[in-house]
C-alpha cells in the first residue's frame, strides 16, 4: 500500500472529490461499482443525489451551500 495521503476535495457547495482508487461498501459489505475510465470520482454531500452515494450535480438545483473551509494550523510552539 502507497504511503502517499489520499486527498479528499471538498468542492465549494457541491461534492467530495477523490482519486477513483478505493472502493466504496453498502451497509451490507457490498461494493458499488465506481464509474468507469474516471480519474477522480465525486461523492455527494448534499444528500440530493437519485444515485448516492455519488453526486449526479442536484447540489445545484438544490442550491446546497458548504463554503466552510479548513481552519488555520495551530501556531508552531
Ligand atoms: S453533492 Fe452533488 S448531488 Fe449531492
Amino acid at each position: 500500500m502507497s504511503d502517499e495521503k489520499l486527498i479528499i476535495r471538498c468542492r465549494e457547495n457541491g461534492p467530495l472529490v477523490l482519486p477513483a482508487k478505493f472502493q466504496i461498501v453498502d451497509h451490507l459489505g457490498n461494493a458499488f461499482l465506481l464509474p468507469e475510465g474516471k480519474e477522480n470520482v465525486a461523492l455527494c454531500r448534499c444528500g440530493a443525489s437519485k444515485n448516492k452515494p455519488f453526486c449526479d450535480g442536484s447540489h445545484k438545483a438544490y442550491s446546497f451551500q458548504a463554503a466552510e473551509t479548513a481552519p488555520a494550523p495551530p501556531p508552531a510552539s
